[in-house]
């Protein structure tokens, strides 16, 4: 039962709107050396998922020698139950296009492109008077990067780095081997980094901030703060920036409705946990880590039918590249069912289990690799919920 206790707001991403050109201008004049290790000291780490440290992945591509470089804002945005990167891109988009440019100055690059989820259309009307605004303004600093928009088609495949650069290059969207990775030959194989929206805002209010203010907010694995997309049975579904490191039993408390039985936290690729381990249970890449997503599930819903969902989406994502999952998926949706019409024994599921376990090791991308987890989770802490 829900407590009701409030867990504090952070105010860093939605703040300083106005301030964003004098922050720019103070961090032009800052060195290379001095922003990375800012952002190296804040322990910044990537806001998409997977985590990687900021500070490392545009220092890479710092050094990297080539007379090209691109700098990438993934808004593709496509994990179901995440919609934060949109409302970022629409209440403080100047503050994404700051991060990019003072992305773009430390690593030498002179072309930034945001990826723009296909549904996300709609918010050109905004965006782009906005960046023409922000492009004028960075020539009239004397900063040599432009930022352009490039629209996605709708797959979300293309939110995997390297499937995102295949579809900017106009190829089909398929994930490639890695490595190399972006530092090295991301777009056009040039040296490339690519981060999330979320990431470049935190990146710009470290230079702003210092990384004191950023550090000593959350745990040692996950410092500072995150934006949460909250959605599901809650009665205050929405956008908040919360501290990392808190307990999912905290998280219910002030968002649950009182009877909360799961929380699906990073998505159809995330994990699923129920309600005798929320307690033990930290939000951050020490526990469970997540790009936004949080889904409240109560009572009332069926698991079987929220884990049927994620895996119609997952047999429809998948690029079909690769065996384990393109196979993988059609397989563990075909075996749930077969179970729940009792058309094979309960024990089957341990088969499945199995499979999923392979194509964790398997699969060639993330997503493939990622389907055992929300599979697994919701399988194992379920189990009654999907037989007949
Ligand atoms: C199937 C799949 C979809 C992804 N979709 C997104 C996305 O929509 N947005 C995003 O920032 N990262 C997404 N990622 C992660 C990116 O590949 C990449 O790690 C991320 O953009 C790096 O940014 P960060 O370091 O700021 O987290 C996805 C990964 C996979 C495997
Ligand atoms: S794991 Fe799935 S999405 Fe990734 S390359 Fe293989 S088939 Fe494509």
């Amino acid at each position: 039962m829900s407590n009701g206790s409030i867990l504090k707001r952070v105010e860093i991403i939605f703040t300083d709107y106005d301030k964003v050109n004098e922050i720019v201008d103070k961090a032009v004049k800052k060195s290379n050396t001095e922003i990375i290790g800012e952002l190296l000291e804040s322990g910044l780490r990537g806001r998409g998922g997977a985590g990687f440290p900021t500070a490392k992945k545009w220092e890479f591509t710092s050094k990297q020698v080539s007379e090209e470089k691109y700098v990438i804002c993934n808004a593709d945005e496509g994990e179901p139950g995440t919609f934060k990167d949109r409302e970022i891109l629409t209440q403080v988009p100047r503050k994404v296009f700051a991060g990019m440019a003072i992305c773009g100055k430390v690593i030498g690059a002179k072309q930034g492109f945001i990826y723009l989820r296909g549904e996300y259309r709609y918010l050109l009307l905004n965006l782009e008077p906005e960046l023409d605004a922000f492009n004028e303004y960075l020539k009239q600093i004397g900063q040599d990067f432009q930022i352009k928009i490039f629209m996605g088609s709708g797959a979300y495949i293309c939110g995997e780095e390297s499937a995102l650069f295949e579809s900017m290059e106009g190829k089909r969207g398929e994930p490639r081997n890695k490595p190399p990775y972006p530092t090295e030959a991301g777009y056009k194989n040039k040296p490339t980094v690519i981060n999330n929206v979320e990431t470049f805002v935190y990146a710009l209010m470290i230079c702003h901030l210092g990384a004191k203010k950023f550090k000593d907010l959350g745990t040692t694995d996950s410092r500072g703060s995150k934006v949460f997309s909250v959605s599901g049975d809650t009665p205050k579904p929405g956008i908040y920036e919360l501290e990392l490191g808190m307990s999912v039993e905290k998280f219910v408390d002030d968002f649950g409705d009182g009877d909360t039985k799961a929380v699906q936290v990073g998505g159809a690729s995330g994990f699923c946990v129920p309600r005798k381990k929320f307690k033990d249970t930290i939000i951050g890449f020490e526990g469970v880590p997540t790009g936004g997503s949080m889904k409240l599930f109560n009572s009332s819903r069926s698991m079987f039918n929220v884990l049927r969902n994620y895996l119609d989406f997952f047999v429809e994502e998948s690029c079909g590249q690769c065996t384990p999952c393109r196979v993988g998926c059609q397989q563990l949706l075909k075996g749930i069912e077969a179970v729940k019409k009792g058309e094979k024994p309960i024990a089957y599921l341990e088969q499945l289990l199995k499979l999923a376990n392979t194509m964790k090791i398997a699969s060639k991308c993330g997503l493939g690799q990622s389907v055992g987890n929300s599979f697994a989770s919701i399988v194992n802490n379920f189990k009654e919920e999907m037989i007949y």
